[in-house]
């Protein structure tokens, strides 16, 4: 039914319906539970529940200026937690349940500490088969950001999650690895006709100004008012290994084949040919970007654990999907 690591105290769960009800009941307790979604892990408690939401914070050492995603799975609950328009319903038609959150004014319903104060509220349909189901047998929205310690790498996989917050938590329900392997595609609606891009994501920027029938503006803005930065908590360094990050828009043969042993080389597609030196990786044989992107995480992780002193990385090419994988890079290799 479920293993323990052995320097954890979390147990691990398969999705079985009699798991899947224990776990919606430790939820309506206040308790945490690590989940899975088609993005990154998550580590959800009641959103209705301040304790439990503050809870989250601690487990996590994140600082309470950054607001939580609230799950849902339905489009009633959506209305019992925010105001929607109709941009959200256009949106939530397009892509949900799926990798897009939507920023929406929130109803008082909704605790402080899960907007970190803020108006507003971040609100997501997620589309992983058995996180759906466990929010739809617990019946309450579930508050949840990336299951790591604040400021590393979100977790793709099971494994992940009990490296970093195994100590922390006591339930982590497995759902393999995720699809996707990015956070969700943040966009803020509450002014419908000047969309925003808080967060690159899978769903791409064209996408949603496709959907929505005009353009899509990127950040914050200058008069985004109450909003400190891009979005609330997306401090410029975050997904961030503890080995350096250096990027370069590309990887030249000769950079990397006469690289420094101690140093690993992280290139978008793996080189044709001629036998490879140790420290060169790669995100995917033939450069296909969902693929890239569902192994980011997860490459960068690996690399973290090999006692290099620096990781060189390759910039991806292209629009899209490209821009979230760079996002990520980006930040990676933000430093102080
Ligand atoms: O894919 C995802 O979105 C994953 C999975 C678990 O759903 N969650 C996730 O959560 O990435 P987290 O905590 O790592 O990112 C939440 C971010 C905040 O840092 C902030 O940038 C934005 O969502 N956010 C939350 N509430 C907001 C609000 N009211 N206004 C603007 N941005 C908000
Ligand atoms: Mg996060």
């Amino acid at each position: 039914m479920e293993r323990i690591a052995q320097t954890s105290r979390a147990r691990v769960y398969r999705g079985t319906e009699a798991n899947l009800g224990r776990l919606a009941r430790a939820l309506r307790r206040g308790e945490l539970v690590a989940v899975p979604t088609e993005t990154v892990y998550g580590l959800a408690a009641d959103a209705l529940n301040p304790r439990a939401c503050r809870a989250i914070f601690r487990a996590k050492g994140r600082p309470a200026a950054d607001p939580l995603i609230v799950h849902i799975h339905a489009w009633g609950q959506l209305e019992e937690l925010a105001e929607p328009n109709e941009a959200a319903r256009i949106l939530a038609a397009a892509f949900w349940p799926g990798p897009l959150t939507l920023v929406l004014p929130k109803r008082p319903e909704v605790p402080e500490v899960v907007t970190s104060g803020l108006p507003s509220v971040a609100i997501r349909m997620p589309a992983h088969r058995v996180f759906r189901s466990l929010l739809k047998r617990c019946g309450r929205p579930l508050a949840a950001p990336s299951a790591n310690p604040f400021g590393y790498v979100s977790p793709t996989c099971v494994e992940h999650v009990v490296a970093g917050l195994g100590r922390r938590i006591d339930h982590i329900l497995d759902g393999g690895p995720c699809r996707i392997g990015l956070e969700s595609t943040i966009v803020d609606l509450r002014d419908p006709k000047h969309p925003r891009l808080l967060r690159p994501g899978a769903i791409t920027r064209e996408q949603i100004a496709a959907a929505l029938g005009r353009p899509v503006a990127v950040g914050g803005g200058k008069r985004s008012g109450h909003l400190p930065q891009v979005a609330p908590g997306l401090l410029k360094r975050h997904y961030s290994p503890r080995t350096p990050v250096v990027l370069h828009d590309h990887a030249s043969d000769s950079a990397w084949r006469k690289a420094r042993p101690d140093e690993a080389w992280l290139l978008t597609v793996k080189p044709v040919g001629r036998a490879l030196p140790e420290n060169v990786f790669w995100l995917d044989t033939r450069g296909r970007l969902p693929d890239a992107a569902r192994r980011l995480f997860a490459q960068l992780r690996a690399l973290d654990g090999r006692g290099f002193s620096k990781i060189h990385a390759e910039l991806v090419a292209g629009g899209g999907l490209a821009d979230a994988i760079n996002d990520r890079l980006r930040r990676a290799a933000a430093r102080g």
